[in-house]
Order: structure tokens, then C-alpha cells, then sequence
């Protein structure tokens, strides 16, 4: 059922699926890991699978709180296609473990992050969740889609991405630009790879600067963007990147005159509760994790803090 409240209003994006059965707000849902490999020498796939016998609703561009023992918890979004309720796709399709699963792409740059990449398959975690506004995949449907990513924030793309594919017919083209600083940082590299190959999906991959082997373009994400074939009236443009990228996409698209309410950004921010009661995630007056992390362009073009690096 659609949310009605004013942060999913002003966020622009789609409702919130229910907690997940056997969760409170402050006690996570004890989970295995049940998949565990190398994505990149920085970033590793998990898949998920959290002890309740409901189905794990979600929207691509949600988040879950990732508890892991002795170490604490981090936001983590989810990289996989929903199966759960909203979605009528083959639930096994949603997740390469199983349709009681849910996949995440988690770099090691701290405490937590590090605790979970030494973890091995049939570990224990926790999750809360799922948390925030994804992207609105019903009011894309019968559109373009326009998907551009810039390196491991592409895990959330990668959610809308497989809900696409799994879809595919209630959509119309679908084009995905992806920028990383190399070869190797390409997250679902050879995912990405199959797809260019079949076709259906228009890739286009970019590396910052020249690389032994790489015989792709190269440049920054936007220099993929100078002569897009888009029709307007009816694409959706989806982001997620790093702060620093937004801006330039953004330049990027507004020679399209694309407007601002049918683009999506997803904005990363420190977050401590996830439930909009710490501050710790707050851009001027909005809490990120409750009106967000996705919301239109339309929604914070006027908040300064929402580009700055954090
Ligand atoms: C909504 C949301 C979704 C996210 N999804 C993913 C994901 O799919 N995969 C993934 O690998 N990471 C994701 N992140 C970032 C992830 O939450 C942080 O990297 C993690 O919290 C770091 O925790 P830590 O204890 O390992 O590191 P810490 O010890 O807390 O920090 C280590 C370093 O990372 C920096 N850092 C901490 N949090 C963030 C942040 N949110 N953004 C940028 N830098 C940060 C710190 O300043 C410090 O320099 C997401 C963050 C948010 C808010
Ligand atoms: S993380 Fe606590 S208010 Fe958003």
C-alpha cells in the first residue's frame, strides 16, 4: 500500500514493504551468510539469509542495517531484485542463493566492514530492516530508463537493474552508463559483460584513466553522456555515485532538459539508527534515512549539503 506520509512526498520515491518478521526496532533479525566471495580486491558479495519464514519485501534502493557480532552495525544496501510481495517476478530469480535470500556488495574500509569480509559462509549476522524510500519501480513502468553509476555505489543500481530484467517487457529501453577507476573495479563485472553481449540492455562501461588490457572508453562517467538518443518525455534517470559525481551528471543531463522530478538520486549518508531518530544522517532538515536515500533531484537541488562530500 503507498505511503502517504510527507517524507515519502517529498523523497518522490516509493513506499516502505513492512520490518521484516521477528525484528524490532532495535533488535535485528539474526541471519547467515550463506554465500561468500571476492567481487574485487576491495569489495565482497554476500547473500543473506535472514531466519523468518516471511517474505522479504523490498524495494531496489533500500537499505538494511547489517549487524555483525563484536564489531556493530553498518547501512548496507541491498544489491538484489525483490521476490516478495509487490513483485511477480519467479522468487528464485531475486537472489543466486535462493528465494529466502537477499545480496549485498560491501566494501572493507572500517570496523564493521572488515569484521564482515573475514566472516565465512554460515556465519551469523544480523540485519534490520529493510529501511528508507527505493526508487518508485511502478511509476517507471512503460518508460526509458537511464541508469548511470559510479563505482560501489552501483549496488543499489544493481537492485533496479535485475527488477528491469526480470521485467523487462513492462519497460522500454533500458541504457546503463558505469564509470569505476579501473578494470578491476567494476562491481558484477562479468554480469555487466554478459549483458553488453546479449544485448537487450544498452551498457556502456568507462574506466577513469587508460589501463593494460582495457580496450573500452575511457573518461569519466559523463563523457558517456554527450550525445545520449533519450526521449525525454518519457525517461527516468537514475543515479548513484559518489557526492562528486552528482554534480557533473546532473550538468550532464540538464542539456537534455530533463526534468528535475524524473531524476532519481540515492544519497549516501553516515547513519547510526536508521529510524530517524539519531540526526547523525540529517541533510538541512531531512533525515536521509527515513525521506530517503532515494529521492528526486526536484526534492534537494535547493539543499547544498546534499552534494558535499562526506
Ligand atoms: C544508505 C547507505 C547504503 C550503503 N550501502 C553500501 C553498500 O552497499 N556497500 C558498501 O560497501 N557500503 C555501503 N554504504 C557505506 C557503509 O555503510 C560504510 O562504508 C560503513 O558504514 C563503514 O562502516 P565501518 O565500521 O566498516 O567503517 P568506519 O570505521 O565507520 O569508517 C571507515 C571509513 O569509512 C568512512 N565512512 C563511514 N561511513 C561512510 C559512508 N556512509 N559513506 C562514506 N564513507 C563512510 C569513515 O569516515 C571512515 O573514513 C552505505 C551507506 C549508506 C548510508
Ligand atoms: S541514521 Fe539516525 S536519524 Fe538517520
Amino acid at each position: 500500500m503507498a505511503d502517504t506520509t510527507t517524507a515519502a512526498a517529498i523523497a518522490g520515491a516509493a513506499p516502505r514493504p513492512a520490518l521484516w518478521q521477528g525484528q524490532t526496532e532495535h533488535v535485528p533479525l539474526p541471519a547467515r551468510l550463506v554465500r561468500v566471495r571476492q567481487l574485487t580486491p576491495h569489495e565482497k558479495y554476500f547473500a543473506v539469509r535472514p531466519e523468518t519464514d516471511a517474505p522479504l519485501a523490498y524495494y531496489p534502493g533500500q537499505f538494511v542495517q547489517l549487524w555483525v557480532p563484536l564489531a556493530g552495525e553498518a547501512p548496507i544496501s541491498i544489491a538484489s531484485a525483490p521476490a516478495g510481495p509487490g513483485s511477480d517476478a519467479p522468487p528464485s530469480a531475486a537472489c543466486e542463493a535462493g528465494p529466502d535470500c537477499f545480496e549485498i556488495a560491501v566494501r572493507s574500509v572500517g570496523n564493521v566492514t572488515r569484521a564482515l569480509h573475514a566472516m565465512r559462509e554460515g556465519d551469523l549476522v544480523g540485519v534490520r530492516g529493510p529501511y528508507g524510500h527505493g526508487f518508485p519501480v511502478e511509476e517507471f513502468r512503460g518508460g526509458d530508463l537511464l541508469l548511470v553509476a559510479g563505482g560501489i555505489v552501483f549496488a543499489p543500481l544493481r537492485s533496479l537493474l535485475r527488477h528491469l530484467l526480470l521485467h523487462r517487457g513492462d519497460f522500454g529501453s533500458v541504457r546503463l552508463l558505469y564509470g569505476a577507476r579501473t578494470p578491476e573495479d567494476f562491481l558484477f563485472r562479468d554480469e555487466m559483460d554478459a549483458l553488453a553481449r546479449e544485448g537487450d540492455v544498452d551498457v556502456q562501461l568507462t574506466i577513469d584513466r587508460p589501463a593494460a588490457g582495457w580496450a573500452g572508453h575511457v573518461g569519466v562517467v559523463t563523457t558517456l553522456m554527450a550525445d545520449l538518443p533519450l526521449r525525454v518525455w518519457r525517461t527516468w534517470a537514475v543515479v548513484c555515485g559518489p557526492p562528486v559525481m552528482y554534480k557533473y551528471v546532473i550538468i550532464a543531463l540538464d542539456k537534455y532538459r530533463l526534468a528535475p522530478d524524473r531524476i532519481f538520486l540515492s544519497l549516501e549518508r553516515r547513519m547510526e539508527c536508521g529510524l530517524g531518530k539519531c540526526g547523525h544522517c540529517q541533510i538541512n532538515s531531512q533525515y536521509v534515512c527515513k525521506s530517503g536515500p532515494v529521492f528526486t533531484y526536484a526534492a534537494v537541488r535547493h539543499l547544498p549539503e546534499a552534494f558535499a562530500t562526506l
